[in-house]
């Protein structure tokens, strides 16, 4: 039975975000509109999702001993990890002593955090299908791993990064020492390990939001949101849509292999499964333990976005994941690197029909900063995608 408090009260319910960017900012407001008490913690200040908590924290979330002091003194109900660079053993090490819970678990945000991790879990101890990999610490290492049988193309990520950062396909030996160097200035910790993958030539790749929620049983149960198809430009999500059309038999294969990872690394949330698919073939990318920023689109074609469901699951609450129609979801880069940006065009962007925007509010903007979102809902997938670009492209940002 879950009981919720009032904020700001001795009774309050009180939730940690470990990241508060645009993904976590909308977990913020489903739990706010909970009346649950909300801590937002970021690297930087006025962070999207501490512009809408109660509590605004700024720390180095991956100095175990600055996250250990924060938990302390707040003394959250929950912890919820939106990131991956975090100090993850030592939220192992709260969690075992009964000081806090992680969402999902601490044991699924350390084997997520970096690729070996997950990949090993996903590829060696639960037999799922991936792409070939190998792990290596050397330009020389990588040289012999793909002379051994990954082969060409291939492509090579550091193992602790996210968004593409670092990542680059290698289609011949001419491409092997850039592709390497590329991977050491783009990793978030500089420890020079890599994971090269055979390249797979897949007709498309779904992300399969998957929610372990508590039924009224009390047991938990899993759900499975419509696929959602998405377009990635140098590892970055661009443009997503609901619902991706599958083969009966691949969309099977997919939610067995979504229960298999979700069931091991356990606990109560929402995950995204990322799945490339061939046919009727299906192999398992990587999973996310929290929203997943292609999930975005389920902004407007859900009953529940997956921020609702993700706030709702770990409070033990029931989830709906129907699909209410279909829809697309389209980024707004910065284009520019300034600090307090402005945006023309946002009037022309939500005249275009059944459109609506999210502007994130970050303080600087980059080039290749995501900025906003547009979302499009549409009586097709296609319709959906051609409005959702187009009020995208109508968003102007500059500097002010
Ligand atoms: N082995 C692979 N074969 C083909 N494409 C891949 C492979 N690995 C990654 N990609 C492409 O690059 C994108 C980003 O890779 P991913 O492993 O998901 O990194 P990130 O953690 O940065 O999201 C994928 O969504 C996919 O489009
Ligand atoms: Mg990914």
């Amino acid at each position: 039975m879950t009981t919720l408090g009032t904020p700001l009260s001795p009774h309050a319910t009180k939730v940690m975000l470990l990241g508060s960017g645009e993904l976590g900012k909308e977990v913020l407001i489903a739990l706010q509109r909970l009346g649950v008490e909300t801590i937002a913690v970021d690297r930087y200040d006025n962070a999207p999702g501490q512009q809408v908590a109660h509590h605004a924290r700024t720390i180095t979330m991956s100095d175990p001993a600055q996250l250990k002091a924060l938990i302390e003194a707040e003394r959250p109900h929950l912890v919820v990890p939106e990131i991956e660079a975090i100090a993850t053993p030592m939220l192992e090490e709260l969690e075992a002593a009964g000081t806090v819970r992680v969402i999902p678990t601490a044991r699924a945000a350390r084997l997520t955090m970096d690729r070996e991790g997950i990949r090993v879990l996903a590829a060696e101890t639960l037999g799922l299908p991936t792409s070939p990999y190998k792990f290596c610490n050397s330009l020389e290492e990588l040289q012999a791993a793909i002379d051994a049988g990954i082969g060409y193309p291939c492509i090579v990520k550091p193992v602790m990064s996210s968004s593409g950062k670092g990542q680059s396909k290698i289609d011949g030996p001419a491409d092997v020492q850039k592709a390497w160097d590329y991977a050491m200035a783009g990793g978030r910790v500089s420890h020079g390990r890599v994971i090269v993958e055979g390249f797979i030539d897949f007709d498309y790749e779904i992300t399969q939001l998957t929610v372990r929620s508590v039924g009224a049983d009390g047991q938990i149960e899993t759900h499975f949101c419509d696929p959602i198809g998405h377009v990635q430009v140098s590892g970055d999500y661009v443009e997503s849509w609901q619902p991706h059309p599958m083969h009966p038999a691949a969309l099977e294969k997919s939610r067995q292999i979504a229960k298999a990872v979700t069931d091991n690394l356990g606990g109560q949330g929402l995950f995204g499964v990322e799945l490339f698919v061939k046919g009727q073939d299906v192999w398992f990318s990587e999973v996310s333990p929290r929203p997943h920023d292609t999930g975005l689109v389920t902004l407007c074609t859900q009953h529940q976005s997956e921020f609702e469901l993700h706030a709702r699951a770990i409070l033990g609450l029931p989830v709906d994941t129907r699909l209410r129609n279909p829809g697309a979801s389209a980024v707004i880069y910065g284009g520019v690197e300034a600090q307090g940006i402005v945006f023309d065009g946002v009037e022309e962007a939500l005249r275009v029909p059944d459109t609506d925007l999210r502007l994130f509010g970050k303080p600087e903007s980059f080039a290749k900063r995501r900025m906003g979102v547009a979302l499009a809902r549409a009586a097709d997938v296609e319709t959906a995608r051609t409005n959702a670009k187009l009020a995208a492209s109508k968003v102007k940002p500059r500097m002010a």
